[in-house]
This record gives structure tokens, C-alpha cells and sequence, in this order.
């Protein structure tokens, strides 16, 4: 994969140090904290595009992935960048654990933080475990996706992807296209890069985007024509029909005819733009192939990249040595 040059040498950490001691949301970092993130995947992506050992800052420390809902890339790559890190890493059954003999979420996760955790990576859907868990359990607690909420460590990689290919996301525009009402991605996505100063636009069917009380200040486009223009980079986001209600379901009638990323629609974006999507991808119903695997256009595999990079980064940020 080309990448541009890699930094050698590890970021300054803040000039009042990485105080967070969770990442439940994107709004638990500051500014800066952020900025010192995404500065430290790029550091730990050049040890993995030089397939060189990383420095083992988490030696000694004992990580738990606990992922109620499915996945691949986040647990794998959490799973990954542990070990790169010299954790102990433990992915938990779930299908085979006790929350099948009734135990609840909380007790699940109270009896593994008691086996001694440092941190505790947390998929669930559940509105609010994620704060009961911090305020519950001592080791760092981070958001591995909250339901149609949040999904902070994705945003992140997001960033360091799109500055990885741009050198920057101030003063870029992101359209983010699909089913933003029921994505935690277009969530956490929306209020990183607006932070770090791009213009993001939510595009799609109404009965796709969020409520009219949320995300007040984020345009909304119901077509791909005036919601590509001007846009450095199409975010397509997968339909989540086990979260869609029938009402969502008939939204998604026709989708593709009207909103599907081709390399045709891509020509209402900027020259220069490129896709991406924090994947699984529906090809076909949200994205064509032929895009999704130009690597003149796609940035999709970048993402999965950064992914292991930038999760590095968060575990070391949060418990990594001093
Ligand atoms: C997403 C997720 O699970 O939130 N994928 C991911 O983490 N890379 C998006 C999705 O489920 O569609």
C-alpha cells in the first residue's frame, strides 16, 4: 500500500498530558488530545507498513474486548493492536458466555473487570451502558460502537485516514450518504470533522436522517447532485435493515437507483474525491464494485489500515506505559 512517509518519531504528548481516562464519545478528548491521537496512528502505521515490531507499551497490561453486537473490523483490529502493543488480550465468547444464562451486561463486564483489566473495549447497544460501565468498573472503559449512537474509535480512523490522504481535514467536504439515521459511524463521524473545521453534509432519503432535533447544524441534501457537489470525500454508510423499522425499510426502496455510489455519481463530487465506507459493505445496494475496489478513487482498505493504527493509538493514549 502506498502511504505517504511515515513519521519515526512518537508525537509530543499535550502540553497538559492525555488526561482522558475514557472513550466512550468523541467529546471525552480535547482538541488536543485528538490531534495527539491522530499523530500517533500515523507514528504506529508506519511501523506496520514497515512490518516492524512496535514498542511493547502495553506490557503487562490485560485487555478485554466485549462485543455484545457482531463484528469483524473493530474486534479484530482492537484484538490486533493489543497485541502489536504487547498486551494481554482477551476476546470474550459471548455467544458461549453466561449472558445466556441471564446474567446482565453489567455483571458480565464487572466479573471480567475483576479478573484483573486494564481496559475494556465495549460493543452494545444499549443506551447508557457504556457511562454505567465507567462509572462502575476502574479499568479504562472505550466505546467499540454504542448502538445507533456512537462509534468514536471509527471516527478517529476515519480522520487519520482522510488526513493520511489530504494532509489535513480543515477546510475539506464530506458528504456522508446513506442511512445516517440509524449509523453510529455518521454520528461520530459528523462531530469529529466538524470539529477538526471540514464541512460535513448528511445525504439521503428523509426517512433515513436522523431527527430534525439532532445534529441541527449539519446540512441535509435529499438528492446525490446537490449533496456531492463540491465534496472531497462520499462516505457511503452500509442500510442497516436490523435497526430499520418498516418505515426505514420503505426508504430504502429504490435506493440505489437514486443514491448508489458509482463512478458515474462520483462525478458530481469534486475531481478529485474519493469514497469511502467503514464497510461491512452491501455492494450493489449502497456502493457499486467497480468503485469500491478502485484504488484510484476507494479508500476503503486504507480505512481498515488505519484502523489497526489508530486503535494502537487510542489503547497507548488511554493505559499505555508512562
Ligand atoms: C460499522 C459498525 O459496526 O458500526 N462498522 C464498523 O465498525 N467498521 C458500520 C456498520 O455496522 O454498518
Amino acid at each position: 500500500m502506498t502511504t505517504p512517509s511515515l513519521p519515526s518519531q512518537p508525537p509530543r504528548l499535550p502540553a497538559g498530558g492525555f488526561t482522558a481516562r475514557r472513550l466512550i464519545s468523541i467529546d471525552d478528548l480535547s482538541d488536543a488530545e485528538i490531534a495527539y491521537s491522530l499523530d500517533l496512528a500515523e507514528y504506529y502505521a508506519g511501523f506496520l507498513n514497515r512490518s516492524e515490531p512496535a514498542p511493547q507499551r502495553l506490557a503487562g497490561r490485560t485487555q478485554i474486548n466485549l462485543f455484545f453486537e457482531d463484528s469483524t473490523r473493530t474486534n479484530l483490529s482492537f484484538d490486533l493492536a493489543g497485541k502489536k502493543l504487547g498486551a494481554d488480550v482477551v476476546n470474550v465468547p459471548v455467544s458461549a458466555s453466561s449472558i445466556h444464562k441471564g446474567e446482565s451486561l453489567v455483571d458480565t463486564a464487572q466479573t471480567l473487570a475483576a479478573m484483573g483489566a486494564d481496559i475494556m473495549i465495549v460493543r452494545a447497544k444499549e443506551e447508557g451502558l457504556h457511562e454505567r460501565l465507567d462509572k462502575l468498573l476502574s479499568c479504562v472503559v472505550v466505546n467499540g460502537g454504542a448502538g445507533a449512537l456512537e462509534h468514536p474509535t471509527q471516527a478517529l480512523l476515519d480522520a487519520a485516514t482522510i488526513r493520511s490522504q489530504f494532509g489535513r481535514i480543515e477546510g475539506l467536504t464530506v458528504a456522508i450518504c446513506g442511512d445516517v439515521k440509524h449509523s453510529r459511524v455518521a454520528g461520530s463521524d459528523a462531530r469529529l470533522f466538524t470539529r477538526l473545521g471540514a464541512t460535513v453534509r448528511f445525504v439521503g432519503p428523509a426517512g433515513l436522517m436522523p431527527d430534525n432535533d439532532q445534529f441541527t447544524d449539519i446540512e441535509r441534501c435529499k438528492n446525490l447532485k446537490d449533496g456531492l457537489k463540491g465534496a472531497d470525500i462520499v462516505m457511503g454508510l452500509r442500510m442497516q435493515f436490523e435497526r430499520m423499522e418498516s418505515g426505514g425499510k420503505d426508504a430504502a426502496q429504490g435506493y440505489f437507483e437514486a443514491f448508489g455510489l458509482t463512478h458515474e455519481t462520483m462525478k458530481l463530487a469534486s475531481p478529485g474525491a474519493f469514497v469511502m465506507h467503514p464497510g461491512p459493505m452491501n455492494r450493489g445496494v449502497e456502493i457499486d464494485s467497480a468503485l469500491a475496489d478502485d484504488p484510484e478513487r476507494s479508500l476503503i482498505l486504507r480505512q481498515v489500515f488505519y484502523g489497526a493504527a489508530t486503535r494502537m493509538a487510542c489503547l497507548d493514549a488511554l493505559v499505555g506505559a508512562p
